[in-house]
């Protein structure tokens, strides 16, 4: 059985191999252990895990922004994609958010990530473009679509 709990800094290298498994790398999108490390002391970001025994099989991250939530990043590894562990991660981040009493929950999303498909069957609308805002090794340049869902 999957379990959603909590997570901190020290969790950083359990999620480490579902960052470089679960992103396209051609994007960038993943980070850097060095980068989860330096959200994950801010006081305002949380760590999410989910657990299949001791096993981490998906993340998220997410930051506290005044009234807002933003979910930073999402991963859930390969062989255990389309078992709504991705769904469990994200039910996990809006029910912290209404209780925590934030308004709405934003994200960005790269155009052309199967994920913006996730985010809309989740209840997520777009709102809004940022444009040329990823970089491939291959010189696309994709847009950032920028997504909410009230709280
Ligand atoms: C996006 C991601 C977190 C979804 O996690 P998941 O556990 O596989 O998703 P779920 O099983 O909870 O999916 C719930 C629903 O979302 C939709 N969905 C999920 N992945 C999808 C995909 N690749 N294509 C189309 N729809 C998808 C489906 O409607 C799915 O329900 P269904 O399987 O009954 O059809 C996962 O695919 C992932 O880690 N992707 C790589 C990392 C990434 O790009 N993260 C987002 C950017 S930060």
């Amino acid at each position: 059985m999957i379990r959603v709990v909590q997570g901190d800094a020290k969790d950083v290298s359990s999620i480490m191999p579902i960052m470089s498994d679960a992103f396209d790398p051609r994007f960038g999108e993943a980070w850097t252990a060095a980068q989860c490390l330096s959200t994950l002391v801010l006081p305002d970001c949380q760590l999410l895990l989910a657990k299949d025994g001791d096993v981490v099989c998906g993340f998220a991250i997410t930051r506290w922004v005044f009234e807002h939530e933003e979910l930073l990043m999402i991963g859930v590894a390969s062989n255990y994609q389309r078992q709504k562990i991705g769904q469990n991660l994200l039910n996990e981040v809006i029910n912290r958010g209404q209780i925590a009493g934030r308004e709405k929950l934003f994200l960005e999303v790269r155009d052309g990530n199967p994920a913006h498909y996730f985010y809309l069957k989740a209840g997520f609308a777009p709102i809004g473009r940022r444009k040329n805002y990823y970089k491939s090794a291959e010189g696309i340049s994709p847009d950032a679509i920028t997504m909410g869902i009230d709280l």
